[in-house]
């Protein structure tokens, strides 16, 4: 099939790889002409594909990505996969998904299947999408994006993948897309359902992560430790599932697709009264970490040099979206701290670059990459860890 793919980002990027070594014929489309140049190097910016393997399908004439919208006219299969963030009052921003579906209403006059993968609220590819590109034949589908960066055990072809579509001609020609690089299809009755399966599964998450945070919490003012505590409870065999605590959630997902979920439950006159509150949890426990570091490094932290280890939103990702290592290092500078970061994967981020590991009077491990040891960090004198990985340590 000729696939275009609009947006070649964490997902748009995974999904071209998945379909060119199918034996697919794909464009990857992006506004970002400095990535379609850095792509078409040969030079991959995910850190699931190599640039072995981009270079591999590029050379095969299997792949290649432009910022040539004109490219899209003709295509079998057009897949968006574009942000989907939240605007200043923390509300769906669907500016992104509108561009794209304006884009194919502009540019494709050849009848195509239309799939998104953006996550976004149940809804969004009947009128969101579909109600703004007219006039052509097009088919539509929505298949939610479940990819988890960095995870070498569940990726896109051994991940089952939902299908939900506005018609069945439009289901049946999705499945045999997908099947082609895909081992599991979940067909659902409407796209409504796979939308709303893919912000339930990030919400389930969001809310037992907050869930802990709060657990992490109640545990320390008790004197025991929740880690334990929760090590103990998962060693039964059923009802119940591991989540660990930490210094909130980051990415692209988890702090933001919910808010999705309550968007939709708000305009349909249904309080979200769980998703709100465990965004307050996660979003202050940030505030929670650096009372708890004031508290262990006798009451101030003023003039004190501190190292915060690990940027990114989680291990061994160089993503720093929504990572709570930013409100951690500002409220510890508001203490008058002085802080640096350490992040060898991410390297430069807000205008500062990453410090060596040494002699710090503190040090804050927000997220802990391989190759980061527990050697060079009790370099510091006080050590504060948010991950769990420092036996002996202060933490959470
Ligand atoms: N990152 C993840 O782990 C993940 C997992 C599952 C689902 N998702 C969802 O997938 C969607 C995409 O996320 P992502 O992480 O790939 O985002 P990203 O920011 O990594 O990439 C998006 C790309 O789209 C491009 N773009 C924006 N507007 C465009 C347009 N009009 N035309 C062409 N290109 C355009 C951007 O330049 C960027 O390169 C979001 O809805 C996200 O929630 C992400």
């Amino acid at each position: 099939m000729r696939v275009a793919i609009i947006g070649q980002g964490y997902v748009g990027l995974t999904i071209a790889v998945g379909a060119a070594s199918a034996g697919h014929s794909v464009v990857g489309f992006d506004v970002n002409e400095s990535l379609v140049t850095k792509l078409n190097s040969g030079a991959s910016h995910i850190e699931g594909i190599s640039d072995g393997d981009l270079a591999s399908f590029i050379d095969s004439g299997a792949y290649k990505a432009s910022s040539d919208a004109a490219l899209l006219d003709g295509s079998d299969v057009i897949v968006i996969a574009v942000p989907t963030p939240l605007d200043e009052g923390r509300n769906p921003d669907l500016s992104f998904v509108h561009a794209a579906a304006d884009l194919i209403a502009m540019q494709v006059q050849s009848p195509a299947l239309i799939v998104n993968e953006s996550t976004s609220y149940p809804g969004t590819l009947r009128k969101e999408i579909a109600a703004r590109i007219t006039g052509v034949e097009h088919l539509f589908a929505s298949s939610p994006e479940r990819v988890d960066p960095g995870n070498t055990q569940w990726g896109t072809k051994n991940t089952p993948r939902i299908i939900g579509g506005l018609t069945p001609s439009a289901v049946t020609k999705a499945r045999e897309f997908y099947e082609s690089f895909c081992d599991s299809i979940v067909e659902v009755s409407s796209a409504e359902v796979a939308e709303a399966a893919k912000i339930f599964e990030n919400t389930f998450r969001q809310v037992n992560i907050a869930l802990v945070n709060e657990f992490a919490q109640i545990s320390d003012a008790l004197g025991i430790s929740s880690r334990e505590v929760i090590e103990a409870a998962a060693t039964k065999p059923y009802g119940f599932m591991q989540f660990n605590p930490g210094p909130g959630v980051g990415g692209h997902c988890i702090p933001v697709d919910p808010s999705y979920l309550a968007y939709v439950a708000h305009e349909v006159g249904v309080p979200a009264t769980f998703i709100n509150r465990a965004n307050e949890v996660n979003l202050a426990m940030p505030a929670y970490v650096v009372k708890r570091v004031v508290a262990g490094s006798g009451g101030t932290i003023a003039g004190k040099k501190v190292i915060v280890v690990g940027v990114s939103y989680k291990a061994n990702v160089a993503d720093t979206r929504e990572t709570p290592a930013a409100a951690v290092i500002d409220l510890l500078r508001e203490q008058g701290a002085t802080v640096s970061w350490h992040d060898d994967l991410v390297g430069s981020w807000r205008g500062e670059e990453s410090t060596p590991l040494g002699s710090f009077d503190i040090a804050v491990i927000v997220t802990k990459h391989a190759g980061v040891t527990d050697v060079a960090i009790k370099a510091s004198t006080y050590v504060f860890d948010c991950t769990g990985t420092m036996p002996g340590a202060a933490g959470i």
